[in-house]
């Protein structure tokens, strides 16, 4: 994904061996986007305008949450990525709760139930050792972003859905590293699979449409994507990594 050439020599920092993964300022715009993500847009349209605007405004909250994230330690050891899991588990748990309440309210303009992943994390966590006990009983985020209607659910699902491209870059750090593969530890990651980029794609039709419909309604957007990438920031900041 990331193309070598792309990367700033100076400012690399490869992570987890894999070229790919880059601390560089601009490592994931420099990134090829997935395939048919923005084809046939025109970069002047408002729905390519929502989606750089939403790239440029999160590059930092981005960066953070991959420092936060911080690969290489967490692919020292199962149990420290297991703990990593458990993290996300944290996070998406709580945040997809309100989105599922937001789309029972029909402020979510597509089916949400499909692309809900705190289910896969659950699988993670069990395919890892816990017991349905310990998840239960697991730190939930409380500082939550505030989604009270659909500009902020679109905001908030760019960052969830964006996640998943990431995702596949870590999925074969995490086989490649551990042997944990999307059937015994890695379906989060792991996430839509070969049905990635084309879910990304559909995703990103959606949330041009909703721009097109709602042109004034995109700083909301973009707070509520900057509030989710923050807030996960902050939250897995606040574990540290155990190996
Ligand atoms: C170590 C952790 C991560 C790495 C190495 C990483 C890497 C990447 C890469 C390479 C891309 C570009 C993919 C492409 O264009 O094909 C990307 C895009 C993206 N990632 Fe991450 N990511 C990480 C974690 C996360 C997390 C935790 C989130 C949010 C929960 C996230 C949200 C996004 C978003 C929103 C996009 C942008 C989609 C776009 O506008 O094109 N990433 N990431």
């Amino acid at each position: 994904m990331l193309g070598a050439a792309s990367v700033p020599s100076t400012a690399a920092a490869h992570c987890c061996g894999d070229p790919r993964i880059a601390h560089s300022p601009d490592s994931r715009l420099s990134a090829q986007r997935p395939q048919g993500s923005l084809q046939g847009r025109s970069s002047t349209s408002n729905d390519a305008m929502i989606l750089s605007a939403l790239r440029t405004a999160t590059r930092e909250q981005h960066l953070r949450v991959e420092r936060a994230v911080n690969l290489p330690a967490r692919l020292r050891s199962r149990a420290s990525f297991g703990s990593l899991l458990e993290r996300f588990y944290g996070y998406y748990s709580p945040l997809e709760e309100r989105l599922t309440a937001l789309a029972r309210a029909g402020q979510v303009p597509f089916d949400l139930q499909p692309r809900l992943k705190t289910t896969l994390l659950r699988q993670d966590l069990l395919a890892l050792g816990r017991t349905p006990e310990q998840i239960a009983t697991l730190p939930l985020c409380t500082e939550l972003p505030s989604l009270r209607e659909t500009a902020d659910a679109m905001g908030c699902l760019y960052v969830l859905e964006g996640a998943t491209l990431g995702g596949q870059i870590i999925r074969q750090a995490v086989s490649r590293q551990l042997g944990i593969e999307p059937d015994s530890g890695c379906a989060f990651f792991h996430s839509y699979g070969s049905r990635t980029h084309s879910q990304w794609s559909n995703f990103c039709s959606i949330l041009a449409d909703y721009g097109d419909r709602h042109p004034g309604a995109e700083s909301q957007v973009i707070t509520a994507a900057t509030e989710t990438f923050a807030r996960l920031g902050s939250w897995i900041e606040g574990q540290p990594v155990t190996c």
